[in-house]
């Protein structure tokens, strides 16, 4: 029996560390990252139609071929030859752009749901590269949980879980388009030596990461306050509001700060609340089971 209409949840991600290691021959750049994703979430609602239709709660979404969701919707239709079409509508709650991934979600759970709308017999593993085609962050949505993000950010390596309960994210109404922060960083070109032995030290420091001990570093944090001091200023308000770590997330502007007790992250909650252009989410991480768990996608198979 045909399913009729069915939701999944795409959830945002957020950067415990991020490493630009150098520029690389394709014009992309060599990075060293750990992604783990939080309870913030999209919501994708899919059923039945003809041609693909995108609706989306929050009419500053754009709904054409520059959204992740239509683009993935036209690759699997390219690619397996698929005569339905489909209706998508998103409710969106993630900021985006914010660095959190939300349209990378989207795209990837856009791939996910359509699979099982129109029952193609795929595995993960089948989506992963065509993950890949729709965008750098895209993989890691097949894995959810902790993971390690090399290359582009497309290798994706699977981690111990992080847990973390008392999260706040803030995201100021500033925009940072990411190839403009890559741009910032003027990151130097890579040799092969180098990057071998940088990725090395950085895949020891991501597996030995401890979000309450560990230095979090992200390198775009420097150039990016520059031109957008705003978000600097968010992170030095989470510090005075007793984060015990505070960190920009991707290329901005979402930054998230960790607390140590759930009262502590409600008063700095309450604190904010002067600051009106200021969007805040207190969230938890979501493990790698819950996570692919709630997208159905625990068993390898998609229905
Ligand atoms: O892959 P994605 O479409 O998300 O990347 C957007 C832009 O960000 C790229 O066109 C590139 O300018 C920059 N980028 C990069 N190196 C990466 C990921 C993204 O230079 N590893």
């Amino acid at each position: 029996m045909a399913e009729e209409s069915f939701s999944l949840p795409a959830f945002a991600k957020i950067n415990l560390n991020l490493r630009v290691l150098g520029k690389r021959g394709d014009g992309f750049h060599e990075i060293c990252t750990v992604f783990q994703t939080v309870s913030l979430c999209d919501r994708l609602t899919f059923s039945g139609g003809d041609g693909i239709r995108l609706t989306c709660s929050d009419a500053n979404v754009p709904t054409d071929e520059s959204n992740l969701i239509v683009r993935a919707a036209n690759l699997l239709r390219e690619k397996f030859n698929i005569g339905p079409g489909a209706r998508i509508h998103l409710e969106k709650r993630i900021p985006s752009p914010g660095g959190l991934g939300g349209g990378s979600s989207d795209g990837a759970v856009a791939l996910a749901g359509l699979a099982r709308l129109w029952h193609l017999p795929l595995r993960l593993s089948d989506l992963i590269p065509l993950g890949r085609i729709l965008g750098s962050d895209v993989p890691f949505f097949f894995f959810g949980g902790t993971a390690l993000g090399t290359g582009r950010g497309t290798e994706v390596f699977p981690l111990d879980d992080v847990v973390e309960n008392h999260l706040l994210i803030v995201t100021p109404g500033v925009d940072v388009p990411t190839p403009q922060a890559f741009r910032l960083l003027g990151a130097p070109h890579l040799t092969n030596k180098d990057s071998k032995s940088i990725l090395q030290i950085c895949r020891f420091e991501a597996r030995a990461l401890n979000l309450r001990q560990s230095d979090l570093v992200n390198d775009f944090e420097k150039a990016v306050f520059q031109i957008e001091p705003e978000i600097g200023r968010v992170r030095e308000r989470l510090f005075r509001l007793g984060a015990r770590r505070a960190l920009m997330s991707g290329s901005g502007a979402s930054v998230f700060a960790v607390f140590d007790s759930k009262e502590k992250l409600q008063d700095a909650f309450d604190d904010l609340q002067n600051e009106p252009d200021w969007r805040k989410f207190r969230v938890k991480t979501v493990p790698r089971r819950d996570y692919l768990g709630s997208l159905n996608l625990i068993e390898g198979l998609l229905h």
